[in-house]
């Protein structure tokens, strides 16, 4: 069974407009999404801004409320259980959120910001306190030299590893890393990436994966799921979904990858447009207003989200409509995308002093 199974997970924000406040918007900001985390593996949500992904994410942790569906974890329907139990049943979920330096109480030292969920969540304290604070250090890299200073003095990647040992402190299964990279140096995220895998490995975990940046997904995700204003478009094994790619979104998404090749960039057009209102959000398929291959069927029905061809996919394009022209520029934005990956992990690296190990093409 999968650590953790989402199924018809739907929430809507309600918003109050206009003077007297009594006008209500309804935000779709996530749709009947599906997928299925398995134990030790990690899932990476990938989509542009906006397209529900860290709403996705809280409702997992409990920072929403959603309308409708479930988030069966470790076996437990989360959504059916009273608030009290909800707490305790999630315990074995941790976050790790963008900005570290945001998400560490400036006022706290490294040994308390890290104590402190051991001191509310477990039965440890005294020496034992200590050393279990001096263990979830060493485990992320940092010493005891690190213990009685504060987040300000730390660089943003030393930061976020501090944020990855209170997360750890409770010992998870589960660890939602949201845009966990994205605020860092480029040869710091390598690092930061580096530890994730490796504490992976020797601990079991399982990571949902919110990221912008594809190259970093491909390298570090064994399954992807892709989201585009509320719903998942397409979903599967990671190989399969960058090498074959079906839905006209993750087509254009995979050839919008930035390249400083000129000839190149016209890639970027495959995905033209601004992604629509997520409170009127287009009938039918939601992509079909920038989709180049809509058909009258399109504005029309609601694509289901179906096993077909080793992923789960929602389009009304016929199985085996001509995709080849898109997927050879995906291809070619991709291999430009990991060449300059290349570069990049030869910059020299810059605050975040713990030596570089080597990152894996794929975990
Ligand atoms: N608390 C809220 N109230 C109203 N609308 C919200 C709320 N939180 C998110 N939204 C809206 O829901 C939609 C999805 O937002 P979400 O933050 O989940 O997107 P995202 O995929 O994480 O984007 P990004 O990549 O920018 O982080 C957006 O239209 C957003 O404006
Ligand atoms: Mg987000």
């Amino acid at each position: 069974m999968s650590l953790l199974e989402v199924e018809d997970l739907t929430v809507h924000f309600k918003i109050r407009r206009g003077l007297t406040r009594k006008s209500i918007d309804t935000v779709h900001a996530a749709d009947e999404v599906s997928f299925s985390l398995e134990r030790g593996t990690t899932l990476a949500l990938v989509g542009e801004s906006g397209s529900g992904k860290t709403t996705v994410a809280h409702a997992i942790l409990g920072l929403n409320k959603p309308q409708k569906g479930s988030i069966v974890f470790a076996g437990r329907d989360l959504l059916a259980l009273s608030r009290g139990t909800q707490r305790t049943a999630r315990r074995g979920m941790q976050v790790v959120f963008q900005d570290p330096y945001s998400s560490l109480n400036p006022r706290m030292t490294v040994h308390d910001l890290v104590a402190e969920p051991l001191r509310v969540g477990s039965e440890i304290s005294g020496d034992a306190l200590r050393e279990r604070v001096v263990e979830l250090l060493e485990m992320v890299g940092l010493g005891t030299q690190h213990l009685w200073r504060r987040p300000h003095e730390f660089s943003g990647g030393q930061c976020q590893r501090i944020a990855i040992a209170r997360a750890l402190a409770l010992s998870p299964d589960l660890m939602v890393l949201d845009e966990p990279t994205s605020a860092l140096d480029v040869s710091v995220q390598a690092r930061i990436l580096t530890l994730l895998h490796r504490l992976q490995i020797e601990l079991t975990l399982s990571y949902l994966f919110i990221a912008h940046d594809l190259a970093v997904v491909e390298s570090v995700a064994s399954a992807v799921a892709v989201m585009y204003l509320g719903k998942i478009v397409e979903s599967g094994p990671t190989a399969t979904i960058f090498e074959d790619p079906r839905h006209p979104y993750t087509l254009a998404l995979l050839a919008s990858v930035p390249s400083p090749d000129p000839d190149r960039r016209s890639a970027g057009a495959a995905l033209s447009g601004d992604v629509p209102s997520a409170i009127d959000p287009p009938s039918g398929c939601r992509f079909h207003p920038r989709c180049k291959f809509r058909m009258d069927v399109c504005d029309q029905e609601i694509p289901p989200l179906e096993d077909r061809d080793g992923r789960r996919i929602a389009c009304h394009l016929p199985r085996d409509f001509d995709l080849s022209a898109e997927q050879e520029a995906a291809r070619a934005a991709r291999s430009t995308a990991v060449v300059e990956d290349r570069q990049r992990s030869r910059a020299r690296p810059r605050g975040d002093e713990t030596p570089v190990p080597k990152m894996p093409r794929r975990w």
